[in-house]
């Protein structure tokens, strides 16, 4: 599949596992509560649609459209906004869901711009994170998984708009 040559980094397993502790984790945190799920496209949406039926409590779905990889594999340094909220999230438990946080200009951009909105809580939750690629500071309640500060596509992250659709993450073998 694609021009890419790939090795299977999480697998389709690991990835269920640690997704029903991090809805077991949100759902005792927000037990009886209402909480809007706030969906990062386009990477995080295989991830969110797992993440939100492991959450048990109730949940409103709203989706934020960014941008700023453009084609290649380095962030361009720019956020763009290119879809906003739907909902009101003033005094609402807010839970942002994040695919892979890099070099951080992402979730603190999109943080900031919640936070003015003064919602009642901001929970983060990314499913990747890698620690050695990150430039600017932004809060990480929930990390799914920590790994190296390398190129991974699959369950939703892309390559060229490519390879969201594998079930499991991977590395990529023959990055120059
Ligand atoms: P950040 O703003 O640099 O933290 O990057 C966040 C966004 O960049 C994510 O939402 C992804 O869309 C994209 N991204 C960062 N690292 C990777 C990667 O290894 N593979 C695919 N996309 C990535």
């Amino acid at each position: 599949m694609g021009p890419l040559k790939l090795s299977k980094f999480i697998s389709e397993s690991e990835i269920e596992k640690r997704i029903k502790e991090m809805g077991a984790q949100l759902s005792d945190r927000f037990k009886g509560k209402e909480v809007i799920a706030v969906c990062v496209l386009n990477g995080s949406f295989v991830f969110y649609s797992d993440l939100i039926r492991a959450m048990d409590t109730d949940v409103v779905c709203d989706f934020f459209g960014c941008s700023s990889y453009g084609n290649s594999m380095k962030s361009s340094g720019q956020v763009k906004l290119t879809t906003d909220l739907t909902t009101h999230v003033e005094d609402k438990h807010v839970v942002l869901i994040e695919d892979i946080i890099d070099t951080g200009l992402t979730m603190s951009y999109l943080q900031k711009m919640l936070k003015i909105r003064n919602p009642k809580s901001l929970t983060t939750v990314t499913l990747l994170h890698k620690p050695d690629a990150k430039k600017v500071d932004c809060e990480i309640d929930i990390v799914g998984f920590e790994i190296p500060n390398e190129f991974v596509v699959g369950y939703g992250l892309d390559y060229q708009g490519m390879y969201r659709n594998l079930p499991y993450i991977a590395q990529v073998q023959n990055m120059n």
